[in-house]
């Protein structure tokens, strides 16, 4: 039930979306594509919610696999291309907690042979609330730019506020699309300094609910790198507003969760979205999320169509 119960929230989400964006001044268009090819929404839809139906855990990636797109040049697929010598933003270190990667390879296998040559690699990556499409392909993936420009998990409020602002997204982007930390997973790497050592007196990070450190401490002992924990304990195959109420009850896993309280206005929000128990977070989620698909496409000469998403033609 728990991740088809995701695809269900997202897909109510894009109908949202898709009332409230017809259409904007870059060239992204909702509907980009169904008068070619009408049958390209479907096909897609049918891939994700076959993978997805086989592996329920699959769902949460895509949407971060978006986010770590768009913030690195633009929604252009930059961050799908390999490079030999691995200097290409997926070798980057953010980048190599990504995970889902084979779900794309079907799609676009199966929109090939769909709508051959005719639809990008950076439009494919989420029909759920994806709803604007036309963006073409980049042709540079550099791997230092994510180094420095994905925002690590121990960022604090003015980073954040910062690298939302920088790609022109508010504070409500910056709030309701960490929200999206409702589902999914997360290593013990990610967190582990807030349990052990955080201003290197052994101690924990203070900000952190005792309770719930001592929860983590059993899944993540001290230097394990590599084991997963839930990161909306109970709910992590649900997308709801749980996210909020954690955070707000200093139990947000990351130092970026964590600093929405840092400030009036993102602790308003967030305390808005925790207590009045959702009716505008999906309407608000969809929106950000639209916003977010905008930053720095390519709908012109610069971009290509890409035969394979690892490759430039
Ligand atoms: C605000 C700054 C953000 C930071 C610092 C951040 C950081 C992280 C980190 C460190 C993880 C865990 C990676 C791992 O150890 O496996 C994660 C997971 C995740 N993030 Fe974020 N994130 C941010 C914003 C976002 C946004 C805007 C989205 C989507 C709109 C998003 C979606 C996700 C999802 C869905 C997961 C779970 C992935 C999975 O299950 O594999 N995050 N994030």
């Amino acid at each position: 039930m728990g991740s088809l119960t995701v695809l269900l929230q997202l897909t109510l989400l894009v109908s949202f979306a898709i009332l409230i964006f017809q259409a904007n001044g870059q060239g992204l268009k909702v509907g980009f594509y169904p008068y070619k090819w009408p049958n390209l929404e479907p096909v897609i839809k049918d891939v994700i919610y076959k993978v997805i139906s086989e592996d329920r855990t699959l769902a949460p990636p895509l949407q971060r696999m978006h986010f770590h797109d768009c913030f690195i040049r633009g929604c252009e697929g930059s961050f799908l291309l390999e490079s030999p010598t691995k200097q290409a933003e997926k070798d980057a270190f953010p980048n190599l907690t990504l995970r889902g990667f084979q779900i794309l390879d079907k799609v676009k296998l199966a929109v090939e042979k769909a709508c051959s040559g005719d639809v990008s690699s950076a439009d494919i990556m989420g029909p759920f609330w994806e709803v604007e499409t036309g963006r073409k392909d980049g042709k540079v993936s550099i791997l230092n730019e994510a180094l420095t420009g994905l925002i690590p998990p121990s960022a604090n409020i003015s980073t954040l506020k910062k690298g939302f602002a920088d790609r022109g997204l508010n504070m409500k982007d910056l709030v309701v699309l960490s929200g999206s930390h409702t589902i999914g997973i997360s290593h013990c790497s990610s967190f582990s300094n807030r349990l052990y050592n955080f201003t290197g007196k052994n101690d924990a990070d203070p900000t952190l609910d005792s309770e719930y450190a001592a929860k983590l401490k059993q899944k993540c002992k001290p230097g394990d790198q590599n084991s997963i924990v839930e990161m909306d304990p109970g709910s992590f195959k649900t997308f709801d507003v749980s996210y909020f109420t954690l955070v707000a009850k200093r139990r947000g896993l990351f130092e970026s969760d964590a600093a929405l309280l840092n400030d009036g206005e993102t602790k308003a929000y967030l305390k808005f979205q925790a207590l009045n128990k959702g009716p505008t977070f999906f309407k608000d989620f969809g929106e950000s999320m639209v916003k977010m698909g905008r930053i720095g496409v390519i709908t012109g000469e610069g971009g290509e169509i890409r035969k394979v998403c690892t490759k430039v033609n």
